[in-house]
């Protein structure tokens, strides 16, 4: 059935073999300067960006709009994936830039934060309800920037309209996050599929640009 949600843009840059961060996880810069400028001009394109909470811990974000890249553009609001509201007090994502959105679940513990908190859904964030409350505040275009769990959440849930992966000319290998995690498909029906929008050398890698609206 079709549910009025903001428009979903995934965005991720990648290796050539399709891991997004260094084995365990450890942030890896994959773009170059021209994908950056890309990148920014999105997030000041879009109401809002969303990440999960592992990447929150990991990379530690603030999820704004770089100046060198954009001038004088307003930063979006920031949504973090976070069901049981492990967030550090002090993690950048929370500083006043801009405003921030924590998605928990019903059950997560009362905390004080510098973000409104939404709950939705009962052991981890039910993302179609965040949608929905998202979309009650004005949130017509959200860019979901990862990790690899939140972005196979997005693409197995159908809850995403475009996709844009840069991909480095690196290889990382090993047991490195993929870009999209999750469960996976075990039977070829679970396989998604996309449509290539566009493929076009960007900097030192390429940039492919897919729909995946209503791919069922
Ligand atoms: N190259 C890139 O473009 C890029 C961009 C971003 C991140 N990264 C990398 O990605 C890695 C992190 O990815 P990750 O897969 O470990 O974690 P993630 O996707 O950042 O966060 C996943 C966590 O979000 C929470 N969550 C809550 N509701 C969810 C839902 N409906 N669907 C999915 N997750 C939900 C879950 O934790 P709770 O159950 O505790 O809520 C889940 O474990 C880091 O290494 C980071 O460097 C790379």
């Amino acid at each position: 059935m079709y549910m009025i949600r903001p428009k979903v843009i995934i965005n991720a840059a990648m290796s050539a073999d399709g891991k997004i961060a260094l084995v365990g996880g450890k942030r890896i810069r994959i773009s170059d300067d021209a994908d950056f400028k890309r990148v920014h001009e999105l997030r000041a394109s879009v109401d809002a960006i969303l990440v999960g909470i592992n990447t929150v811990l990991m990379d530690n974000p603030k999820l704004t709009v770089k100046e060198k890249y954009v001038p004088d553009a307003k930063n979006p609001v920031r949504v973090v994936l976070d069901s049981h509201l492990r967030i550090p007090a002090e993690a950048r994502v929370l500083n006043d830039a801009a405003p921030t959105i924590i998605g928990t679940t019903v059950e997560a513990p009362e905390r004080s934060l510098n973000a409104e908190i939404i709950r939705c859904g009962h052991g981890r964030v039910e993302l179609k309800c965040l949608l929905r409350e998202l979309y009650a505040r004005g949130i017509r275009k959200l860019m979901v920037e990862g990790g690899s769990e939140v972005i196979y959440s997005f693409l197995s849930e159908h809850l995403a309209d475009e996709m844009y992966i840069f991909v480095g000319s690196m290889i990382i290998g090993g047991s490195a996050p993929t870009l999209a995690g999750g469960t996976g498909a075990r039977e070829e029906e679970e396989v998604l599929r996309m449509k290539l929008l566009s493929c076009e050398p960007l900097g030192y890698g390429v940039l492919l640009h897919y729909a995946l609206g209503g791919l069922r």
